[in-house]
């Protein structure tokens, strides 16, 4: 079923929604939007992306009317090096969203993938289209299986939850939750966000992690967030790397 666009502008009075059956990337159209001067919150979704775009140049598989694939244009009073901060803050408004409308307990690993049982059901993805920000958020809801070489990486919320659940609730929430984050580190600064994310991921602190880091791969034991919001990582030599970019995964 197509999403309910009447129960989102009743949930979400005076927000700018533009809603697709289905669009190449809501990420293309979210930046276009924002270079016309789309004000800050603008929600761009679709049913269906035919070109989905994840992180480091990927596809994201989006199955129409399974996932929630949306694009919100941010317009916040901070400089390039506050993205780092943001990235938590949605990682953590998309954790919450989820936990609060599923009942399922949800792990963030750095920076902002939410996982549950191990298995990624968000992925999200910032562009600086100075001088706004483009946060893509893609959740797998009601997707019964994925291709294989997904298989034994993602979930669905179905998948872990064993049941359906309407995407228009986790929608709303979403854009709540972002709003609340982001006003949070407007007005309280970045303490309260890294201290948060630390508290509810279990890859920010003592978890063995290999990160691939393009040429090399760095192993080693996790040990918190610094203040610019990257991870720190010890390796089994002792010693503390900052990781800028790069996928983190669980290792023995
Ligand atoms: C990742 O690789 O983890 C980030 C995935 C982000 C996917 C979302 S789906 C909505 C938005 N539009 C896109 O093309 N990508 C993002």
């Amino acid at each position: 079923m197509p999403v309910d666009l009447n129960y989102l502008r009743d949930r979400l009075p005076g927000r700018r929604i533009e809603w697709f059956d289905s669009i190449g990337s809501t990420m293309t159209e979210a930046t276009r939007l924002a270079a016309e001067g789309a004000g800050h919150g603008a929600l761009v979704g679709a049913d269906e992306q035919t070109a989905g775009i994840g992180r480091y140049g990927r596809h994201w598989h989006s199955e129409p009317e399974s996932g929630i694939y949306m694009s919100v244009v941010l317009r916040l009073p901070f400089g390039i090096e506050t993205l780092p901060l943001v990235t938590l803050a949605l990682g953590l408004a998309a954790a919450e969203a989820i936990q609060k409308t599923t009942d399922l307990n949800c792990d963030l690993r750095w920076p902002n993938d939410v996982l549950i049982g191990g298995r990624k059901c968000c992925g999200i993805l910032t562009h600086l289209e100075t001088p706004a920000i483009i946060a893509g958020i893609g959740i797998n809801v009601n997707q019964e299986s994925f291709p294989p070489e997904l298989a034994a990486v993602a979930t669905s919320l179905r998948i872990a939850g064993g049941r359906i659940y309407k995407r228009e609730p986790i929608i709303a929430e979403l854009l709540l939750a972002i709003d609340s984050y982001c006003g949070i580190l407007e007005t309280q600064g970045r303490d309260p966000i890294l201290r948060m994310f630390t508290q509810v991921s279990s890859y920010a602190l003592g978890r063995r992690v290999e990160v691939d880091q393009g040429d090399t791969i760095l192993r080693g034991i996790t040990a918190g967030l610094n203040s610019a919001g990257y991870l720190l990582v010890r390796d089994n030599h002792g010693k503390q790397h900052q990781i800028i970019a790069g996928g983190v995964r669980p290792c023995s």
